[in-house]
């Protein structure tokens, strides 16, 4: 873990974005509405029918069958409006917290919403890059949002010495989407303050082997710190919508205070309950595992590509790489029928970005193939002198 006085961290010279370059308090997180990148871009607009999915980080296979038929026993009681007490007491065991430190809501997505709408901050900072959900609710809730960028010189290792310390809002992800960095908990922890909400997305924590630097038991430890966890990514449930808020008591029954009634449908408060049951996280463990198996085959592989670097040490369930020309890269892997994530939408990324899910040995040894036959025609097309057709120099 780095410190303050680590001499490997750079003197703090952040590189910072505020909302003077990005539009103020009114500049919504749609479509390049800010002169920025579009927020809005999520990596389910790069899947299409027959393409290996390679885009989204929802663990592949899931959910399990036990899971859906958790989820189908709920049919039968429809009628009846859901009580999400049992989910939560679930969720607070799994933490070893009190239910009154857990709000459950409509995937991670719906804290961000709740955040915004209820937080008063007058200086938010999102430590980018990261998921862009977060600044988009902040600023669709009329929020200025000053941004923080972790550099890939630095391998998008976090600083705390790199966020301004009038802050009152500070969001970041741990581990970080796109950059799969996993930020050690006491670097997390040292953002907090009195009189600071600390914001920790930890959507993707269960993919990390034992969660080593998860800071979800620790809301009653940490002031102002806010933990959120999606069950989205492990357990295949984005169309189900169910993640958490953990954080003090106060923060809970406010942000409860602005969802509407029965926000976690009975099916989702099922599922959560499930997903906090022994066996469900010895599962969750062993999918950890393996993926971080897979993800270190997968960068073995790329590091067999000439062109491909990886910054920082990813953590996650994704990989994000740099290439000379990712727009092509990815248009020509899509025609091979692969579906990677465009990396231009995360601020502090540019052009040269991809985000790669990490699936199983086979699909990956395809993919990299792929990839590699990609990258020798890129070259080949940029290397033709000027006025020479591409099909002239194949062959
Ligand atoms: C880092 C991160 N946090 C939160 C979310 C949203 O998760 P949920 O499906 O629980 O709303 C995503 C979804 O892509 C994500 O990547």
């Amino acid at each position: 873990m780095h410190t303050p006085t680590d001499p490997a961290v750079r003197p703090t010279a952040p590189r910072l974005d505020g909302p003077g370059a990005h539009g103020g308090p009114d500049a919504s997180g749609g479509p390049g509405a800010h002169g920025g990148p579009d927020l809005r871009h999520h990596g389910d607009a790069e899947v299409g029918e027959g393409l290996v999915d390679l885009a989204v980080n929802v663990r592949a296979g899931t959910p399990p069958r036990w899971l859906k038929e958790r989820i189908a026993a709920t049919l039968d009681s429809l009628a009846a409006y859901p009580d999400g007490r049992e989910a939560r007491a679930a969720v607070a065991r799994r933490h070893g917290l009190a239910p009154d430190r857990v709000l459950l809501t409509a995937g991670a997505a719906e804290a961000f919403v709740l955040l915004a709408r209820t937080l008063r901050p007058r200086h938010a900072v999102v430590v980018h890059p990261q998921f862009t959900e977060p600044e988009a609710a902040l600023r669709d809730a009329g929020h200025a949002v000053e941004r923080v960028l972790l550099e890939p010189e630095d391998g998008f290792r976090l600083d705390p010495r790199a966020v301004p310390e009038h802050a009152d809002l500070v969001v970041v992800g741990n581990p970080t989407n796109p950059t799969s960095v996993l930020h050690p908990a006491g670097a997390v922890a040292a953002l907090a303050r009195p009189g600071r909400t600390l914001v920790v997305d930890e959507a993707f924590m269960d993919a990390v082997p034992g969660e080593p630097e998860s800071l979800a038991d620790a809301v009653d430890r940490v002031p102002g710190l806010v933990v959120l966890r999606s069950l989205t990514k492990t357990w295949g449930l984005a169309g189900l919508r169910i993640g958490y808020v953990l954080a003090a008591p106060d923060v809970i029954a406010g942000l409860e205070r602005s969802q509407p009634l029965w926000p976690v449908s009975a099916p989702a408060l099922a599922a959560a309950a499930a997903c906090c049951e022994p066996s469900a996280l010895a599962e969750a463990e062993e999918a950890a595992r393996r993926t971080a198996a897979d993800r270190e085959h997968l960068l073995g592989l790329l590091g067999g590509l000439p062109g491909v670097e990886v910054h920082g040490t990813p953590a996650a369930s994704f990989v994000l790489v740099r290439t000379d020309g990712a727009a092509r890269v990815r248009a020509l892997l899509r025609e091979r029928g692969f579906a990677v994530r465009r990396g231009d939408t995360f601020p502090g990324l540019g052009p040269d970005w991809l985000r790669l899910a990490v699936r199983d040995v086979p699909t990956c040894e395809r993919f990299v193939q792929a990839l590699s036959e990609v990258l020798t025609q890129t070259r080949r097309t940029s290397a033709r002198p000027a006025g020479l057709p591409a099909d002239r120099l194949t062959g």
